[in-house]
C-alpha cells in the first residue's frame, strides 16, 4: 500500500488520510455510510441499536424493548435473554471458524500455544462445569487473579457462561489490594496461578494471594489453582484446589443456560476520587454490543486477521478488547504473557514477525518506551504483516503518534487513537480507520450512538478551540450500570456534577473540525503509565505509616509515563527525615498497593498549603513539583510561608 496522504505538515494541522487501499477493504469504508449511520445512532438510537443487536448478537430470546432509561439507570434489551459465553464462542462452532485459532498464546519464556474455537470452548465448558462442581451458581462472584494465560480468558468465559459475576484483579495488585476488593463484592472464589513469568523472574501470585486471605477474609471458600510456573506452592487443604485436577473430573459439555440481558457480567475496580476504589458494574448484552461492534468497526477485523491488543486482562482493555470483543467477532487473539523489553527491548516486533500480526493495539507510555529503547530495535524486522496500529489509555503526544506511524507503521497503517474508559465499557470517540483522516494527538469523532459535549462549570458548552470538561449526554449499551453496592457514589461521582449527564472527569476540547483533544483527568485520578492511580488512595496509604503525619500526592508531567507520582509528606514531631525513610515509604505504598503504584519522589515538608478552610490546595503542589513558577491566586492560603518551605523541600 503506498503512503497515506499527508495533507498539511504543520504542528496540530497534520491530517493523516486513510489510503484507498484501506478504504476499499475496510469494514466502514465510505464517509456518507458513516455519516448517515452516525446521524441514525444519535437521532433515533433505539431503532439503530436494535438493529445491530439483532444483526451482531445471538439471541436465546429476543428483546422487544430497547431502553428504559431513568437517568442514571439504564436497561437496555431487558426482556431478551442470551448467554455472553455462547455468543464468543459456540456459535462459531459448526462454522469455517470452528477450527480457526481463537487464542495464541505466547508465553515469556518462549512456549507458544494455539487453542482453535473448538478447543477453547471446550475447555471453558470444563471449567464451567468445574465451577458448577464447587456449588458457584448465577450471581455468585468469583476473584481472578492470574497473568497473561489462556487460562485467564476460559476462567472469565466460563463464568459468564454459567452467569458468576467475575472480578479480575491486575496481578500487579497487593495482598491488600486483593484483600479490599475480594471483601467488597464478597467473592466465594479466587481463581490464581502458582505463578507468572514476568523480566524472567516468576511472580508469586499464589503466594499473594495466600497472604490476602490471611488479612481476614470470610467470603471466600475455594482458591483454583492454575499451575503456570510450577514453583512451589502451598495448597490448603479443603480449600485449594488445584486447575488441572477440577478440569480432569469434568464433562466438556456444557448447555450454556440464556440470562436476561441486564444479568451482571463482571465488577472491575478502579481508582477515584476518594481512597476507596470503586466497583464498576458492567451487564451483559449491552456491554457484549459495544465491544462487539467497536471491534469491528474500529479494527476492522476480519476472518484473516491475526489480532493482538497488549493489554492485561486485569484493565478494561483486557476484558474488552483481549477477550470480549474479538471472540464474539470470531477473530484470532494473540496473547503475550510477559514484559516488553524481554530478553531484549525487541520482543513485541519479534512476535508481531513470526506470528504475522495485523493489527497491533497498545498504550502510549509503551511507545514512548520503545522510542527511547531506540530505532534499532525496531528496524531488525519488517512488520510487514501489520496493517492497522491502535492506542489506547492516555494522550498520545503528537511526537510518538509520527513514530508509531513511521517506525512500526511504516507510514502505511492506519493509527485509531481510542478514547474511553472504564466506565464506558467501549471505546466512545476515535477515528474509523477507513473513513476519519487522523490528526496525531487527538482521539478523533465520537463513535456510533455518542454525543461528546464539553462544558463549562455553568454547564454551558463552551466556543470550539477552548477546553473544558468532557460529558456523554447520551445513553450508550455498554455504560456502567452502577457501582458495587454503592448506588449513591454512583449517582454523586457522574452524573451530579451537571445533573443527569455523565460526567467522565476528563478536561478536553474541540478543534474547528470537530475534532476532540482530550488533555487529562481533572479530578484526583492520575494517569500513570497508562494505569489509573487515585492520588487518596496513595494519601491514605502513607497516612496509614507510623512516621507520616499527613501526605498530598499529585502528578508531575513525565515524558515516559505520563504522569509521575510526587508525594508530599510531612511527618510526626518527633519523627526525622532521611533518605531511608524516603526509600521506605516509596516500599510501603508499593508493598500496599501494588508496584505500579510506587511514588517516583517523596519530599518532606514542614507543613502541606492549606486554605483557611484546612482544604489541601493541590494546583500549587502540582506547580511545586512540576518545578515552574506558582500560579494563580495564593492570597487563600492559610499560611503563605508554606510556599517557600515546599519549594526548598527536597
Ligand atoms: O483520562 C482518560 C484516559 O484514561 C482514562 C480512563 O482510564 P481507564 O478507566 O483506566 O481506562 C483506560 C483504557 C480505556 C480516561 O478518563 N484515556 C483513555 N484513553 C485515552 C485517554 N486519554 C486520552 N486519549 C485516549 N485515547
Amino acid at each position: 500500500m503506498p503512503d497515506q496522504t499527508i495533507t498539511s505538515v504543520s504542528r496540530e494541522s497534520r491530517v493523516f488520510k486513510p489510503s484507498a487501499e484501506f478504504k476499499a477493504q475496510a469494514n466502514l469504508g465510505s464517509e456518507v455510510t458513516y455519516k448517515r449511520l452516525y446521524k441514525e445512532s444519535v437521532n433515533s438510537p433505539e431503532k439503530f441499536w436494535a438493529k445491530q443487536a439483532n444483526e451482531l448478537l445471538e439471541w436465546r430470546k429476543p428483546f422487544k424493548k430497547v431502553l428504559n432509561w431513568k437517568v442514571p439507570h439504564a436497561k437496555w434489551f431487558a426482556d431478551g435473554t442470551l448467554n455472553v459465553s455462547e455468543n464468543c464462542l459456540d456459535r462459531h462452532l459448526g462454522t469455517p471458524l470452528e477450527n480457526k485459532a481463537a487464542i495464541i498464546f505466547e508465553g515469556e519464556p518462549g512456549d507458544i500455544q494455539t487453542l482453535t474455537y473448538k478447543q477453547l470452548h471446550r475447555e471453558v465448558c470444563k471449567f464451567a462445569n468445574g465451577l458448577q462442581s464447587l456449588g458457584m451458581k448465577k450471581g455468585d462472584r468469583a476473584a481472578i487473579y492470574m497473568p497473561m494465560v489462556p487460562e485467564a480468558a476460559i476462567a472469565m468465559l466460563a463464568c459468564a457462561r454459567i452467569g458468576v459475576i467475575h472480578t479480575v484483579i491486575f496481578g500487579g495488585y497487593s495482598a491488600e489490594s486483593i484483600k479490599d476488593r475480594v471483601n467488597d463484592c464478597e467473592a466465594k472464589l479466587v481463581i490464581t496461578s502458582d505463578g507468572g513469568w514476568r523480566r524472567g523472574k516468576i511472580i508469586e501470585l499464589k503466594a499473594t494471594v495466600d497472604a490476602a486471605l490471611k488479612k481476614g477474609v470470610k467470603c471466600v471458600e475455594h482458591v483454583i489453582v492454575h499451575q503456570r510456573t510450577s514453583n512451589k506452592v502451598t495448597m490448603k487443604k479443603k480449600r485449594d484446589i488445584w486447575w488441572h485436577d477440577l478440569m480432569a473430573d469434568s464433562s466438556s459439555e456444557h448447555k450454556a443456560k440464556a440470562f436476561a440481558a441486564e444479568n451482571p457480567l463482571f465488577v472491575l475496580y478502579t481508582s477515584g476520587s476518594t481512597g476507596k476504589p470503586k466497583g464498576v458494574l458492567h451487564t451483559s448484552a449491552g456491554y457484549l454490543l459495544g465491544t462487539t461492534i467497536t471491534s469491528k468497526y474500529v479494527f476492522d477485523l476480519k476472518e484473516t486477521d491475526i489480532y493482538w491488543c497488549t493489554a492485561d486482562i486485569g484493565w478494561i482493555t483486557g476484558h474488552s478488547y483481549v477477550v470480549y470483543g474479538p471472540l464474539s467477532n470470531g477473530a484470532t487473539v494473540l496473547m503475550y504473557e510477559g514484559a516488553p523489553n524481554h530478553p531484549e527491548p525487541d520482543r513485541f516486533w519479534d512476535i508481531i514477525d513470526r506470528h504475522g500480526v495485523t493489527i497491533f493495539y497498545t498504550a502510549p507510555t509503551a511507545i514512548r518506551a520503545f522510542m527511547r529503547w531506540g530505532d534499532d530495535y525496531v528496524k531488525k524486522y519488517s512488520l510487514k504483516s501489520l496493517r492497522l496500529l491502535g492506542s489506547v489509555g492516555e494522550p498520545i503526544n503528537p511526537e510518538a503518534w509520527m513514530w508509531y506511524h513511521r517506525m512500526i507503521g511504516k507510514k502505511r497503517c492506519p493509527i485509531v487513537d481510542t478514547w474511553w474508559q472504564t466506565e464506558t465499557g467501549a471505546i466512545m470517540v476515535t477515528p474509523l480507520p477507513g473513513v476519519t483522516p487522523a490528526k496525531p494527538g487527538s482521539c478523533a469523532v465520537p463513535f456510533f450512538g455518542v454525543v461528546p459535549k464539553i462544558l463549562d462549570e455553568t454547564g454551558q458548552e463552551v466556543p470550539k478551540g477552548e477546553g473544558g470538561r468532557l460529558f456523554l449526554t447520551q445513553a450508550w449499551p455498554s455504560m456502567l450500570r452502577t457501582l458495587w453496592g454503592d448506588d449513591d457514589r454512583f449517582k454523586k461521582q457522574y452524573w451530579s456534577e451537571i445533573k443527569g449527564i455523565y460526567f467522565a472527569g476528563d478536561g478536553a476540547r474541540f478543534d474547528e473540525d470537530g475534532y476532540l483533544w482530550v488533555v487529562g483527568r481533572i479530578d484526583d485520578v492520575l494517569n500513570v503509565s497508562g494505569h489509573r492511580i487515585g492520588t487518596a488512595e496513595v494519601e491514605s496509604v502513607l497516612v496509614a505509616h507510623p512516621k507520616v503525619a499527613e501526605a498530598a500526592v499529585v502528578g508531575r508531567p513525565d515524558d515516559l509515563k505520563g504522569s509521575a507520582l510526587v508525594c508530599f509528606v510531612t511527618l510526626k514531631s518527633d519523627k526525622a527525615a532521611s533518605d531511608d525513610l524516603k526509600q521506605a515509604l516509596r516500599v510501603h505504598v508499593a508493598k500496599e498497593i501494588g508496584a505500579f503504584a510506587r511514588p517516583d519522589s517523596i519530599r518532606f515538608a514542614p507543613a502541606l498549603p492549606k486554605t483557611r478552610s484546612g482544604k489541601i490546595m493541590r494546583r500549587i503542589l502540582k506547580d511545586i513539583a512540576a518545578g515552574v513558577e506558582v500560579k494563580g491566586d495564593i492570597t487563600t492560603l492559610e499560611d503563605i510561608k508554606v510556599v517557600a518551605a515546599l519549594q526548598a523541600s527536597d
